[in-house]
């Protein structure tokens, strides 16, 4: 295990049995990896029953690390958004066009709760329109608890950018059904689709990375969704793709002005 992930998951196993055996003399909670808030919320989701341990890290981001949790005998992915490091210009600008967060704050901490709600719960929209997503178990604070994408035995599912479709075209159809469903009925625009947010889960696309995904009545929408369009098209185009845009364009069934 990466160490850095052994220590992390010593300090919150750490903070559980304290917190177990009640004493209390010692609430000054020293984290090296993690500020003192995500640890107790950490501690909080495993006292709900959520993780029982982490267990390796997945990803370390800009912005977010996601590791793997353990509850029971199966996975769970661990988002966690670092204070620190988190881009609250962008995130203020995403929250405050959309009806969904009427808020304009300026605290840190709760503009990253909504952050981290508005992942939640865009997730959560489309998975009930019928898409490919991981499915949302928990939100708190900064830390989003989601179905983990992989093999039974813990391996993570690649992103598309790491583990390029067998066949492209055909993935690239799958993924187009899945975009289709995520715009008309979910009626949410992703934002940031990439090769990097698509997993290839055994041929399959699975849609990851909406915390910015916007409603489609958004100011931006339309400019983010001809940017998704092309990047699309741009980048599985690379990989080999025979799709042209306009192909891409009728097969999501979309109005957009590509020029
Ligand atoms: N549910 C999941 N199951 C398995 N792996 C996942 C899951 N969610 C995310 N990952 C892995 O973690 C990586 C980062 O996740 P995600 O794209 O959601 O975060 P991020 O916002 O891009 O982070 P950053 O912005 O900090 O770069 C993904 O590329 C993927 O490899
Ligand atoms: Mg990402």
């Amino acid at each position: 295990m990466n160490p850095k992930i052994a220590k992390a998951d010593e300090e919150v196993q750490k903070l559980i049995s304290k917190k177990r055996n009640k004493s209390v003399e010692d609430r000054r909670v020293g984290s090296e990896i993690f500020d003192k808030q995500t640890l107790e919320t950490l501690y909080k989701l495993a006292n709900q029953g959520y993780i029982n341990i982490l267990n390796g890290a997945i990803s370390t981001g800009k912005e977010a690390n996601v590791l793997k949790g353990v509850i029971d005998d199966s996975y769970v992915a661990v988002k966690i958004y670092r204070i620190a490091t988190s881009d609250f210009k962008k995130m203020q600008y995403y929250i405050q066009g959309d009806p969904r967060f009427n808020i304009r704050s300026n605290n840190k901490r709760k503009l990253i709760t909504s952050w981290v709600n508005k992942e939640f719960r865009n997730l959560k929209r489309a998975l009930e329109a019928g898409v490919n997503v991981p499915k949302p178990i928990v939100a708190l604070n900064n830390v989003l608890i989601l179905e983990f994408i992989g093999s039974n035995d813990g391996n993570p599912s690649q992103t598309v950018k790491n583990q390029k479709p067998k066949d492209v075209d055909d993935f690239l159809n799958k993924l187009l059904l899945e975009m289709k469903k995520f715009i008309n009925e979910a009626n949410l625009i992703h934002g940031d689709l990439s090769t990097f947010n698509i997993l290839n889960h055994n041929e399959n696309p699975v849609i990851i990375d909406v915390s910015q995904s916007v409603v489609r009545d958004h100011p931006i929408a339309n400019e983010l969704l001809v940017r998704d369009v092309k990047n699309v098209y741009g980048e599985f185009k690379k990989l080999g793709s025979s799709y042209s845009l306009d192909e891409i364009v009728n097969k999501l069934e979309i109005d957009i002005n590509l020029d």
